[in-house]
């Protein structure tokens, strides 16, 4: 297993996919990550829905907006869709608002897990809840929050300095370039504006 700090620096959201299955068993251990996350007061409002079943799939599919600043360009092209979705739920009886803390931490943790699986995944909240609970079988006190996308991963983006803009960009290779803000302009030490003695290198 590789080294969690390497695991963290290496993750890049995906979101073209191999056409590979992804095990039950896998799924299972990833809702397992994702129940064992922080939780404020540890109400543990969430549950997890996985979905692996071809035609929930497609539906599933259906009501995502993917990679918005390059809109259509970022879209899973045909055959490399997802092969599976970890549906993140909100219990309403036990929350209603404050809940989205536990969401973060559930997701990442699903997320990290799924990588070190092998897997690529891309976290939505652009989806269209109400065309796709009722083909769920929600009950009305469960809240779609978030889609956890999951699969083999069919591209490898990378990680660009930030210069003015956060829209990420494909090249002319569709290879997904991702602009992230310069680690010395957002870390500081001891007062606001403070730098770290040295820029040290990863
Ligand atoms: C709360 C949250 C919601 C997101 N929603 C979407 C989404 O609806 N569609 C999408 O394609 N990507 C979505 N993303 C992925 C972001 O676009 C992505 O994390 C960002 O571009 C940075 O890329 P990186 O994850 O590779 O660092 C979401 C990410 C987060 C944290």
């Amino acid at each position: 297993m590789e080294n969690l700090m390497n695991l963290i620096r290496k993750r890049r959201t995906i979101r073209q996919f191999q056409p590979r299955e992804v095990s039950l068993e896998i799924l299972y251990k990833l809702i397992d990550l994702g129940h064992l996350a922080p939780s404020a007061s540890n109400l543990q409002p969430l549950e997890f829905l996985a979905v692996t079943d071809q035609q929930i799939r497609k539906v599933v599919f259906s009501c995502l907006r993917w990679a918005a600043y390059i809109n259509p360009a970022g879209d899973p092209q045909p055959g490399q869709e997802p092969t599976a979705y970890i549906i993140i739920l909100v219990n309403s009886l036990i929350r209603t608002k404050g809940f989205e803390y536990d969401v973060g931490a559930a997701a990442e943790n699903i997320i990290l897990g799924g990588l070190a699986a092998g897997l690529g995944s891309c976290w939505l909240i652009s989806i269209d809840r109400d065309r796709l609970c009722p083909v769920l079988g929600l009950p009305e006190t469960l809240k779609i929050d978030s889609v956890i996308a999951l699969g083999y991963p069919a591209e490898q983006p990378v990680v660009e300095n930030y210069s003015g803009s956060v829209k990420y960009w494909k090249d002319e290779n569709a290879c997904l370039h991702v602009p992230k803000r310069n680690l010395l302009e957002v870390a500081h030490l001891n007062l606001y504006g403070q730098k770290f003695p040295e820029d040290f290198k990863f």
